[in-house]
C-alpha cells in the first residue's frame, strides 16, 4: 500500500494490509481538489480571491445583505463552470466503489458542483449544498436551477424574486450534520481526498473517525492542515491516487469473498 510518496505511521505494512482487508464500512470526505482536474478552481488556489475578494468575503449571509450582485455573479459564473466541466478518473473510481462495494459507504462531499453524481455515484451527501440548486427566501422551496440568478428571477413554486444559491456559506449550518456524524461514527475506514482541512466541521472528521477506532488515509496534492491526524498519507493527483485506492479496497474485497 505504500508507495514512495506515502507515508505510512503505526503498524507497519503487513498489519495494515490485514486492517485494510477487514475493512466494511467506509465513509469518504471530498473537497475541491477532487474537481481541480476536471478543471473547476479550488478555493485556496490563486490566493483565495477572486475579483479581489477574498472568497470568505463572498460566500457569506453578510455579504449578501451588503452586496447581493456581487455575490450572484460569483455563483453564476460557477454555476455556468461547472456545466462545462466533465467527471475525471478520481470521480468515475468513486461511483465504481460506490456501484461494488458491499459494505455501507457514504461519499459526504463539500463540493457544489454536480460531478460525483454525473460519474454515477449514489451514497452521496452534499454537506455545502449544490450550485444546482435555488432556495427561495420567500416560501423556502428548493428548485432544480441552471441558469443565472443575478438577473433576479422569479421562484417557480411561489412567484417571488426571492432567489439564492442553495450553497451553505460561512456561519451556516452545512446539511445532514446527523447523518454524516452516524456514518463516521459506525466507519472503519475513513478517507479524505482533495481537501485543504482548513474549514470545520468537515476538517475535525479525521480526529472524531480516529476517536471511534476507524482507519484514517489522505489522498491529496499537498499535506492538508490536518495531516498529521492520519494514519496514511498518500501525496499526488487525484486521478491518480483514487483510481489505484479504489482498485486495492475492491481486490482486498474480491480476495474476503
Ligand atoms: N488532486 C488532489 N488534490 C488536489 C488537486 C489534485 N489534482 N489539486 C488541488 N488539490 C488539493 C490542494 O492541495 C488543497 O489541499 O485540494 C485541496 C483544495 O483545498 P481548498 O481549495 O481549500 O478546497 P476545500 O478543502 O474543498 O474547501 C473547503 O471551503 O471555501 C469553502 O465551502 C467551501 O467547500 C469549501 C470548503
Amino acid at each position: 500500500m505504500a508507495d514512495k510518496h506515502s507515508r505510512l505511521d503505526g503498524p507497519l505494512c503487513t498489519a495494515h494490509r490485514q486492517a485494510m482487508a477487514d475493512i466494511r464500512n467506509i465513509v469518504v470526505l471530498t473537497g475541491a481538489g477532487i474537481s481541480a482536474e476536471s478543471g473547476i478552481d479550488t478555493f485556496r488556489s490563486a490566493g483565495g480571491l477572486w475579483e479581489q475578494h477574498r472568497v470568505e468575503d463572498v460566500a457569506t449571509p453578510e455579504a449578501f445583505a451588503r452586496d447581493p450582485d456581487l455575490v450572484l455573479r460569483f455563483y453564476d459564473m460557477r454555476r455556468a463552470n461547472i456545466q462545462k466541466a466533465y467527471p475525471n478518473a478520481a470521480h468515475d473510481a468513486l461511483a465504481r466503489l460506490d456501484q461494488y462495494w458491499q459494505g455501507n459507504l457514504l461519499i459526504v462531499t463539500q463540493n457544489v458542483d454536480d460531478l460525483h453524481e454525473r460519474a454515477g455515484a449514489e451514497r452521496l451527501i452534499h454537506m455545502h449544498g449544490e450550485h444546482l440548486s435555488a432556495w427561495c427566501l420567500s416560501c423556502d422551496g428548493r428548485t432544480r436551477w441552471h441558469a443565472p440568478l443575478s438577473d433576479r428571477p422569479a421562484c417557480p413554486q411561489c412567484g417571488e424574486a426571492a432567489l439564492r444559491p442553495d450553497i451553505v456559506w460561512f456561519g451556516e449550518m452545512p446539511y445532514r450534520m446527523d447523518e454524516i456524524d452516524r456514518a463516521i461514527g459506525q466507519c472503519d475506514l475513513f478517507v479524505s481526498i482533495g481537501t485543504s482541512g482548513a474549514v470545520y466541521p468537515a476538517a475535525g472528521y479525521v480526529r472524531t473517525a480516529r476517536h471511534y477506532g476507524a482507519r484514517t488515509l489522505e489522498l491529496n496534492l499537498d499535506p492538508s492542515q490536518g495531516s498529521i491526524m492520519f494514519h496514511e498519507c498518500r501525496m499526488g493527483r487525484a486521478t491518480d491516487l483514487v483510481p489505484a485506492w479504489v482498485d486495492e479496497m475492491l481486490t482486498h474485497q474480491a480476495e474476503r469473498l
